[in-house]
């Protein structure tokens, strides 16, 4: 078969998950954080973290296609991609990687055919309740999912940091914060104001102290929300259909006060089909959050709903864009 037909792009195209697979495994087993500055053979990496030596030099031999390790006469060496997969790095995406091949994601994966006949989650085919559920009855998973979580708004919180004024913020909310790491960054750069942490109560429970932030455990459908002057909400509406999203933002706008500004963080979707994470991510929001992404119009009519208006887009310089909404005043 020849390169560049169709019969080969389809081809690749179907085998595309090998590679994804590769890096999942490769981050489980470890073997970002037995490679230190000095290259390493596959046999005395394979020996550091107990793996077979021709097996795990396939693997990387995959990855390294894709920047992930690079093979040097010497041995194998980091790439900045393999950097982020060490445990130790302070920017490392390990956790989140590990989430995407984890047992929910791979799993869920495997019956996303119950999604595209029926519509509903993939994942509640085989986890009765879905992933917030599954993650309240199993804490550990639950504590791997909130730290994969902490670990993807690294390639996320520089952008957001650095595009957002919060200069005119006394007090910021983060909705369903996790661990509060847009928040916690946000109010590294504004001195001046203090913060809530709002998350369900075993998730704020677990969530770090730190000066200047106030942890709130509660039901941001059930609310009451904390006041604030400005609201985050970080991949939150994408976890949900539209009138579970419409009564998230209905609950802040029920506490805001009229010059709040709500800042909802999310990849937005193109309008038309382009390969951006955001069409990705809206397949595993399918498959196992329960939730969609959404156009920037769609944004706007979750909005509207919940008696909001987008009042300015900010992109930011990663994936991720910030729609900021003003309550609409009567
Ligand atoms: C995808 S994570 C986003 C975390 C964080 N905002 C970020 O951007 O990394 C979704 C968060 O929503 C929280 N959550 C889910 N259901 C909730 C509820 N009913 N009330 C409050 N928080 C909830 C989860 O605990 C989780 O921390």
């Amino acid at each position: 078969m020849q390169s560049g037909t169709p019969e080969v792009s389809l081809w690749h195209f179907a085998t595309a998950y090998y590679a994804s697979r590769c890096l999942h495994v490769l981050a489980e087993i470890g073997v970002a954080d037995a490679l230190d500055a000095a290259p390493a053979s596959s046999e005395v990496l394979a020996q550091a973290i107990g793996a077979d030596a021709a097996a795990l030099g396939r693997l990387m031999r995959v990855t390294a296609a894709h920047g992930v390790f690079r093979k040097t006469a010497d041995g194998w060496v980091h790439t900045p991609q393999s950097e982020l997969l060490r445990s130790d790095h302070p920017r490392s995406m390990r956790a989140f990687v590990c989430m995407t091949g984890g047992d929910m994601a791979w799993r869920g994966a495997g019956v996303l055919t119950h999604s595209a006949r029926t519509g509903a989650t993939a994942v509640e085919s085989i986890v009765p309740g879905g992933i917030w559920a599954y993650f309240k009855d199993n804490p550990e998973k639950g504590k791997l999912f909130n730290a994969s979580m902490a670990a993807k708004a690294n390639a996320e919180i520089d952008g957001f940091v650095s595009a957002v004024d919060a200069s005119g913020y006394q007090m910021i909310a983060d909705i369903g914060g996790g661990r509060g790491h847009f928040l916690a960054a946000l109010l590294d750069k504004a001195p001046h104001a203090r913060g809530v942490l709002f998350d369900q109560p075993q998730v704020v429970a677990d969530a770090p102290h730190r000066d200047r932030i106030e942890l709130q455990g509660g039901d941001f459908f059930k609310g009451p929300l904390p006041r604030a002057d400005a609201y985050l909400i970080s991949n939150i509406l994408h976890d949900w259909r539209d009138p579970e999203a419409a009564a998230i933002l209905s609950q802040v706008r029920a506490v805001a006060p009229d010059h709040a500004e709500v800042l909802v963080i999310e990849n937005v979707l193109s309008e038309e089909p382009t390969q951006e994470i955001a069409q990705t991510m809206d397949i595993m929001m399918l498959t196992v959050g329960g939730g969609q992404e959404r156009t920037l119009s769609e944004y706007a009519a979750l909005f509207a709903a919940a008696n909001l208006r987008v009042d300015r887009v900010i992109p930011t310089s990663r994936t991720i864009s910030v729609i900021v909404g003003k309550p609409i005043l009567q």
